[in-house]
């Protein structure tokens, strides 16, 4: 199954919740595919020893812009079962590049999978705080997706703009197969606002958000500077706790 992680909002934890629910699933024993399609590269640095320098041909960039195929580039993590392919910044200019493609400019990463996806039993993918042409290539490729909300500051705008996101993928017919797994709170703590904001949440979105929320955690931030996932960092933390609670949810999920 293909998942992607989307919101066109930054700092939500897309990012956190990509890397952590693709390595829980690997510890589970699942054969797991992180793909990093933000230009922002984290989670390409993560799993990167910093030294290492990712060329253009080596990162997605090259399978979207120049139809080369995904398996040259995927890599192994440290993570058992877990493998992931690389960004690159350029990937930012991919947008205007695309828009001169007449050819399927947003089925490319679908393309692209279909070789691979029978090696895997899930294949994450974590997206930019945008709704361009990276993130529709992601949601066409993708049978499920995961929306993160942060709840640490109110912002209706926000909730707008996600409910336009999901009408945009179901009915513009981009793909009638993608279906919401659901939306996640994260940044919970126990103020007045994270509280108003996850009520509005659950009023507005009702069955669409999980019951686990994530709440504010140090160690998720600490993992990532460690260059591994919150299981292996902090296995007992509260991040780690609620992803794996998470995960349960989505496994669960028909
Ligand atoms: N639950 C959390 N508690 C504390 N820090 C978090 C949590 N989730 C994410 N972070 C940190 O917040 C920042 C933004 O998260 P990130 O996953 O990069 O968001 P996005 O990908 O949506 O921009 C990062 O520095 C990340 O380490
Ligand atoms: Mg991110």
């Amino acid at each position: 199954m293909v998942i992607s992680i989307a919101n066109q909002k930054g700092g939500v934890a897309k990012t956190t919740t990509a890397i952590n629910v693709a390595a829980g699933l690997a510890l589970a024993g699942y054969k797991v595919l992180l793909i990093d399609a933000d230009p922002q590269t984290n989670v390409t640095q993560v799993f990167i020893h910093p030294q290492v320098e990712i060329q253009l041909d080596q990162s997605l960039y090259n399978v979207l812009v120049n139809f080369a195929p995904l398996s040259p580039i995927i890599r192994a993590t440290t993570v058992r079962n877990l493998d992931f392919v690389p960004s690159h910044i350029r990937l930012s200019g991919v947008d205007l590049e695309l828009a001169q493609a007449f050819d399927n400019r947003s089925a490319r990463l679908r393309q692209a999978l279909q070789p691979i996806q029978n090696r895997y039993d899930y294949i994450i993918i974590d997206n930019p705080p945008s709704l361009g042409l990276l993130t529709i290539n992601s949601l066409v490729a993708s049978q499920g997706l995961i929306i993160p909300v942060s709840t640490a500051f109110f912002a209706l705008t926000g909730l707008v703009q996600l409910q336009e996101t999901i009408t945009m993928v179901q009915q513009h017919q981009l793909n009638p197969t993608l279906s919401i797994l659901g939306v996640v709170c994260t940044f919970t703590e126990a103020t007045n606002v994270s509280r108003d904001v996850e009520g509005q949440l659950r009023q507005h979105f009702e069955g669409l958000v999980f019951e686990t929320t994530i709440p504010k955690n140090v160690a998720l931030e600490e993992a990532h500077s460690n260059h591994t996932h919150v299981f292996e960092h902090a296995p007992t933390s509260k991040g780690a706790e609620a992803y794996k609670a998470l995960i349960q949810e989505v496994l669960n999920r028909p």
